[in-house]
């Protein structure tokens, strides 16, 4: 009886992004550009830590401005993330492609990938590297948009405010959350342009 493997025709496998995660994902990079870019200008206006951001990184030009574009792109990234989240969790995905995660997994890998010996030929499955970020820079964003709602209605939302201590910690929160997000991000973009595969497969689907 043979036994010879027949390779599938790219076009036939299954993608490895589906098309929700690809257009979610692009409108959740967009929408956090602005996000940032806004909230920075908001920092230089009104500062809770003492640093000044360079004008080129800010978005919106006066505190006016840049909280129009902030409080617009909140809706983008809240109904978009909901939606990415919800697929995610009912697909089944995030439980196959992000879990489990062992420190002993993490270690191994980022070893493995500090040394150039990390592997990347099945753009399918995710190493324990990035499954710790890609699950982190989610948790991050959650931590983000619920500092961001006990900031926007600390009335209304006093108990949400509360959790976090009082306002100007919900502020730090917030901060500290948009931090994490841009420190994922600077190494994230680098290795999608390191491995230009991998960026393909965000935008075509394989
Ligand atoms: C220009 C900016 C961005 C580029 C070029 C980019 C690129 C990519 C690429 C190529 C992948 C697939 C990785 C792989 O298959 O190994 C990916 C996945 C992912 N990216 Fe981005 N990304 C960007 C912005 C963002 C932003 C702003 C976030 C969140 C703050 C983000 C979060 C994620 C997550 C969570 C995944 C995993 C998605 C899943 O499998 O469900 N990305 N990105």
């Amino acid at each position: 009886m043979s036994t010879a493997l027949i390779e599938i025709p790219a076009r036939h496998r299954p993608a490895i992004h589906p098309l929700t995660v690809r257009v979610t994902h692009w409108i959740n990079a967009l929408a956090m550009t602005v996000m940032i870019m806004s909230g920075l200008a908001i920092h230089n206006a009104y500062p809770i830590l003492p640093v000044a951001i360079p004008d080129a990184l800010t978005l919106g030009g006066w505190l006016g401005g840049a909280t129009r574009w902030h409080f617009a792109a909140m809706w983008l990234l809240a109904g978009n993330g909901l939606v990415y989240l919800a697929y995610g969790i009912v697909s089944g995905r995030f439980r196959r492609k992000l879990l489990p995660i062992t420190p002993r997994a993490v270690l191994a890998d980022l070893r493995d990938a500090l040394s150039g010996r990390l592997g990347h030929a099945d753009l399918s499955v995710y190493n324990a590297v990035q499954r710790l970020l890609y699950l982190g820079v989610i948790l991050a964003g959650l931590l983000a948009v619920l500092s961001g709602l006990a900031i926007w209605k600390p009335v209304q939302l006093g108990g949400l405010t509360a959790l976090m201590g009082d306002f100007d910690n919900a502020r730090l929160v917030h901060f500290a959350a948009m931090a994490a997000i841009v420190t994922f991000l600077l190494v994230h973009v680098a290795m999608a342009l390191l491995v230009p595969r991998s960026l393909k497969a965000m935008v075509v689907g394989r």
